[in-house]
């Protein structure tokens, strides 16, 4: 391919949207206009100052903690979501969805909330979703400034009703740490505590970290709820041709796994990554990234890329072999210095039929589900799920389910 140059450059194949993620010549852009909520987070930050918030927070996203989670707090959230739903036989998969993501996600940020109190959670849900619109104001085709007095209201009601009673509740305890009353152990596991120990080593204002802790509970909680009602979805879809996959998918938790990865490759949450380079940069195929052009990663193509998924990489097939060192996601959790801290997390640990089962992690939202497909959820024949006209990607407004 011969050299390019414009303003505005567009990558859709695997091998240049992975090599794009992973140049440190690239800097995360975009979220200059949300700036309100986005500015001095992890996902802006580049280079030093990124690499060491990085690594401090890398420290609570570890495989114990991890195991920790999905072990002793995973469950006991879902099952206080999902009950409810249960028992009165009926739901709507998005709620289900985002209620347990909000309260999953705010449980890891470190905001107090009671996930048997569904009001509070939808209120929680509110807010952070005032600080997406706040997190994507270059692609809002509403007054800017409009959005951001909005966002700053959400941002104060978020600190007096959330922030603010848990931020005082860690200070507490950190002070009764360094005191020697209360253990290492008994420290909350969360991003929160984890910013306020090391805030003098990062040189973390309490207005950065404020701002940290509302990416976080976006960061966590559209992508996760997304995918889970997509992983759904796509299960209940397939088994209308293969019912003998669905009665599985309610018993075999690996196969769910196996099924939330595809359905992640096919809708990453975010299906473009921005990046503007800080010097000229030449990819391996000779397209050139010219110093200041806005360069868009196009997840969703590099995701169907045929040259790595196979023929019908655009279909949804749970049993696609992928080649090796591929992940079976594509690139919907990232590459690189920005890589989704989140990764195992939701998605477990890559499938590996080599690896003993008290060292599998099957992920969050496969966990999540396979407690509704094993509590015997499925579509409610006389209610059909609706896509929301006002999104250009498949998102559902409407998803009836009954149990
Ligand atoms: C299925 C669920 C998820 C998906 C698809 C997802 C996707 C992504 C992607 C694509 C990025 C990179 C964006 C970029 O390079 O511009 C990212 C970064 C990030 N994600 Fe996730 N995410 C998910 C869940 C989570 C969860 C549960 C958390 C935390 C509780 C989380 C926290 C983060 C953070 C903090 C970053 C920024 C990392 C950095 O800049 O170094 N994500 N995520």
């Amino acid at each position: 391919m011969g050299k390019k140059t414009s303003k505005k450059i567009r990558l859709t194949t695997w091998l240049q949207v992975r090599e794009a993620f992973r140049s440190k010549e690239l800097r995360q852009a975009g979220y200059s206009e949300g700036a309100v909520v986005m500015s001095d987070t992890l996902l802006d930050l580049h280079g030093k100052a990124h690499r060491e918030r990085r690594r401090i927070e890398n420290r609570l996203f570890r495989r114990e903690i991890f195991s920790y989670w999905e072990h002793e707090i995973l469950g006991r959230t879902i099952n206080v979501t999902l009950n409810p739903f249960i028992k009165s036989r009926k739901g709507d998969l998005s709620v289900i969805g985002y209620r347990c993501a909000m309260n999953l996600t705010a449980t890891i940020a470190g905001i107090d909330q009671n996930p048997s109190e569904a009001k509070q959670t939808e209120t929680l849900y509110a807010i952070v979703k005032k600080f997406s619109e706040g997190a994507t104001l270059l692609h809002s085709t509403r007054n800017k400034d409009e959005v951001r007095s909005e966002v700053k209201e959400a941002m104060a009601q978020f600190a007096k009703d959330f922030y603010n009673p848990s931020r005082e509740k860690r200070e507490r305890l950190i002070q009764e740490n360094n005191e020697g009353a209360l253990s290492e152990e008994d420290l909350p596991k969360d991003v929160l505590t984890t910013l306020l120990r090391n805030r003098k080593q990062l040189g973390l204002t309490d207005e950065i970290i404020f701002r940290e802790i509302c990416f976080y509970l976006q960061a966590g909680a559209h992508s996760t709820a997304n995918a889970f009602t997509h992983t759904v979805d796509d299960i209940l879809n397939w088994g209308l041709r293969y019912p003998k996959d669905l009665d599985r998918a309610r018993s075999d938790l690996s196969f769910v796994q196996r099924c939330m990865h595809e359905s992640l490759r096919l809708n990453p949450a975010s299906p473009v990554a921005l990046r503007r380079p800080l010097k000229d940069v030449e990819l391996s195929d000779g397209t050139l990234l010219s110093e200041g052009t806005e360069v868009t990663l196009d997840l969703m193509l590099a995701n169907r890329d045929s040259d790595i998924f196979g023929e019908g990489s655009d279909q949804y097939n749970p049993y696609r072999e992928v080649p090796e060192g591929i992940p079976r996601w594509g690139m919907s959790f990232g590459a690189g210095m920005h890589a989704c801290v989140g990764a195992e997390l939701d998605g477990g640990l890559e499938i590996d039929p080599e690896r003993p089962e008290s060292e599998t992690l099957f992920g969050t939202v496969a966990i999540m589900a396979h407690a509704l497909l094993s509590a015997g959820g499925r579509r409610d024949p006389n209610n059909l799920p609706e896509h929301d006209p006002n999104s250009e990607r498949k998102h559902f407004s409407i998803y009836p389910v009954i149990f």
